[in-house]
């Protein structure tokens, strides 16, 4: 019995261990087309995902402001952002982490339409090859690009 009981501890640490990866080892799941992590959902077919992904490309652009990089809009980069063909972030600071466009605009709710303005200016000066599909959304948004597709 006391055998068993060590035996089943030492098993249970093990486990414990092993399913619980350190925060920076953890790394978004999956990626259409390559499998990037250990938490893959092995019995999911993804091949009308996969097939979408590229006839439907969409833009995402995020409206974010600097208070809200770490709070909000990361998690958007970390999450649903990923399924977007492409990804911008609309400030009016730089972020490396989320490699954030500068708009020439300050932040308040006196100019929410300028920076909408300012947004839409540079996705057309810069990236209008990008996609088919241009979504903007908050930076508090979550959305299912699959179900989108
Ligand atoms: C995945 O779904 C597609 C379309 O429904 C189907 O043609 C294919 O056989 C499925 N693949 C597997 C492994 O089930
Ligand atoms: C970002 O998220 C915050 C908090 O949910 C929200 O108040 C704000 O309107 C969002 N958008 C911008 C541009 O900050």
């Amino acid at each position: 019995m006391i055998v068993g009981f060590i035996v089943g501890f030492f098993l249970a640490v093990l486990f414990i261990h092993s399913s619980m990866p350190e925060r920076d080892d953890f790394v978004p799941y999956y990626r259409y087309g390559q499998h990037v992590g250990t938490h893959d959902h092995v019995n999911e077919n993804t091949s009308i995902a996969e097939k979408l992904y590229s006839e439907v490309r969409i833009l995402c652009w995020i409206m974010t402001s600097p208070a809200n990089h770490q709070k909000k809009a990361r998690h958007v980069k970390r999450t649903w952002g990923k399924r977007c063909n492409k990804l911008i972030f609309m400030s009016s600071a730089k972020d490396e982490e989320l490699d954030a466009v500068a708009l020439p605009i300050s932040e308040g709710d006196d100019n929410l339409w300028g920076k909408t303005e300012e947004a839409f200016k540079y996705v057309s000066d810069h990236r209008m090859n990008y996609a088919n599909w241009f979504l903007t959304a908050q930076n508090d948004t979550y959305m299912i690009v699959k179900n989108l597709r």
